[in-house]
């Protein structure tokens, strides 16, 4: 028989209950945003829509703490920087040696992740079709028709050491190019715009595939909205397409 008194069990139960609550509480303050300029897109479709290929566990993850957890930074810079909040985010992202050297860093990474992250969002969804049109035509002509393109791409990514990115840039003449990229950087830093691009983050990927990036990659082309990239490509030709 225990010989706690009664005291122990109402603190055990008390540091119980702390324990219990700590999660929740931590969660609370990853997914509040500080209020600013800066707001997570909300997504267009549910949590679980891309399933089996992505995960509704980690879809919310990623949408609700990583993205937030980008956009909660810049609204914390944006209080002492007020012009990151009314600039255009291909302005500051194209001249980041513009800005003082004490915001560069975290501008780079949380503005490339709000732009990197507010792409992804947008270029996938449930039942995105087929590359047609004019799009289908610059994979054939730049990168040897849909399959090779894929496999490349594919591929490119798993080159990708630690976290980054893996694009199709596209050039104001409709020329495509894959392209990786470390960390939360965006082709906007290098005078480029991403047409699309998979997030090769381990948080993207790895409650449902662990280590099996290369799995993860082929599986994401189920999630392709083809009608955005469409979208996007005509906005990239026309020099409209931002973020
Ligand atoms: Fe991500």
């Amino acid at each position: 028989m225990s010989s706690m008194s009664r005291r122990d069990l109402m603190r055990a139960a008390t540091g119980i209950a702390v324990l219990a609550a700590a999660p929740r509480f931590a969660f609370a303050q990853a997914a509040a945003p500080a209020a600013g300029p800066f707001a997570v897109p909300p997504l267009s479709y549910a949590f679980n829509a891309l399933e089996p290929h992505i995960d509704a566990k980690t879809m919310e993850i990623h949408h609700d703490r990583h993205h937030a957890a980008y956009v909660a930074n810049l609204n914390n810079l944006a209080k002492t920087n007020p012009q990151l909040g009314t600039s255009a985010v291909t302005d500051i992202l194209g001249n980041l040696n513009a800005l003082n050297d004490d915001i560069k860093f975290a501008v780079r990474n949380n503005l490339g992740g709000h732009a990197n992250h507010t792409m992804f969002w947008q270029i996938m969804a449930p039942d995105g079709g087929k590359p047609e049109g004019e799009v289908l035509a610059a994979i054939d002509k730049d990168l040897g028709g849909l399959e090779k393109f894929q496999n490349e791409f594919n591929a490119a990514g798993g080159r990708q050491f630690g976290s980054g990115w893996v694009f199709v840039t596209v050039a104001k003449d409709g020329k495509l190019a894959i392209e990786t990229r470390p960390n939360q950087d965006n082709p906007i830093m290098d005078g480029k715009r991403a047409l699309l691009g998979n997030d090769v983050w381990e948080h993207a990927y790895y409650l449902n595939y662990q280590n099996r990036r290369a799995d993860y990659l082929k599986a994401w082309w189920n999630t392709v909205n083809w009608a955005k990239i469409a979208e996007r490509y005509a906005a990239a030709k026309a020099g409209t397409l931002g973020a």
